[in-house]
């Protein structure tokens, strides 16, 4: 069975910025202590300061992230928890680079210290929108409930097209290296079928295979067993396992405890606030 690189998952990279800290400390494993989380260590590859995000205008301004710390290691497995509309979503897509939070309140007056999102140490709000699709496609792979494939597209193409995107590989190594991610998720017969013709687990799992194509810095998952019956959930659940003992990093939102209690590391989310930060056993 072919494997995923792993030797370039995960690999350690310089702080870009200032804010991840002395770039000359050399790499360390993730770190198990929540109290060194606070600062962000070379370990550190997402780090959320003081995030707000406000959503609407008006009379209708909401506040739906209301100052949200929070630093996510290489080589973690965390899953967010929390009721229905308590900003998982949200924080997710401002953790990944898809949105950006706010500087300031509904009168503008700045958050303190500044509401800000940094990837690998860069502070989203210094990015350009391409400089930040940039990063989003080099460092994040996301996975959503619903696998927003390319229907008219082979499953092998499907995963392809970030490859081609990211143009680190020829076009016959995209499709090489395309090939063996869908072996591994047990999809090598379905390669040249198209997405709309495969199942709703084998989609979610070229999804998965599609998310891991530019051997991502981190997978960022959001309810993505949601859409999967109980079978199509164990095997999505087993591959993230197995991801995360390579380590992969990890960060998934879900509402299913059973799969939440399989990460390494549970956050709970209410009403836009972070209320509980555990490490499971
Ligand atoms: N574009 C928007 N405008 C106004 N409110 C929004 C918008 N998007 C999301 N919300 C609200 O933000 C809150 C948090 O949403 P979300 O992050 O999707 O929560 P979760 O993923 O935890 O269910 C919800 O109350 C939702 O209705
Ligand atoms: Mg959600």
């Amino acid at each position: 069975m072919a494997r995923i690189d792993t030797e370039n998952i995960n690999r350690e990279r310089e702080p870009s910025g200032s804010a991840a800290g002395s770039a000359t400390v050399p790499a360390q494993p993730a770190t198990k202590s929540l109290g060194s989380r606070a600062q962000g260590t070379v370990a550190t590859l997402l780090r959320a300061q003081n995030v707000h995000r406000l959503l609407g205008s008006g009379d209708t301004v909401t506040h739906i992230l209301k100052g949200v710390s929070l630093v996510v290691d290489r080589m973690e497995y965390m899953s967010i928890v929390g009721p229905s509309g308590s900003g998982k979503s949200t924080l997710l897509y401002l953790l990944g680079g898809l949105d950006r939070p706010n500087r300031g309140d509904d009168e503008g007056k700045p958050f303190s210290p500044p509401s800000a999102v940094f990837i690998d140490g860069e502070n989203t709000h210094d990015l350009t929108d391409a400089q930040l699709a940039v990063v989003r496609n080099e460092k994040i792979g996301f996975i959503f409930q619903f696998h927003y494939l390319l229907k008219e597209f082979t499953a092998q193409e499907n995963v392809a097209l970030p490859m081609f995107k990211l143009g680190r590989w020829s076009r016959d190594e995209c499709l090489k290296r395309a090939a063996g991610l869908l072996d591994q998720f047990s999809l090598s017969s379905k390669l040249k079928r198209r997405a709309n013709r495969l199942s709703g687990g084998e989609q979610q799992r070229v999804a998965i295979a599609r998310a891991l194509a530019n051997e991502p810095a981190v997978l960022l998952a959001d309810e993505p067993t949601g859409n999967l019956d109980r079978k199509n959930t164990e095997i999505v659940a087993d591959i993230f396992n197995s991801l995360a003992a390579r380590g992969q990093t990890i960060v998934m939102v879900t509402h299913d405890q059973a799969l939440a209690q399989r990460a390494r590391r549970m956050i709970t989310m209410e009403d836009g606030t972070i209320v509980s930060d555990r490490v499971l056993a």
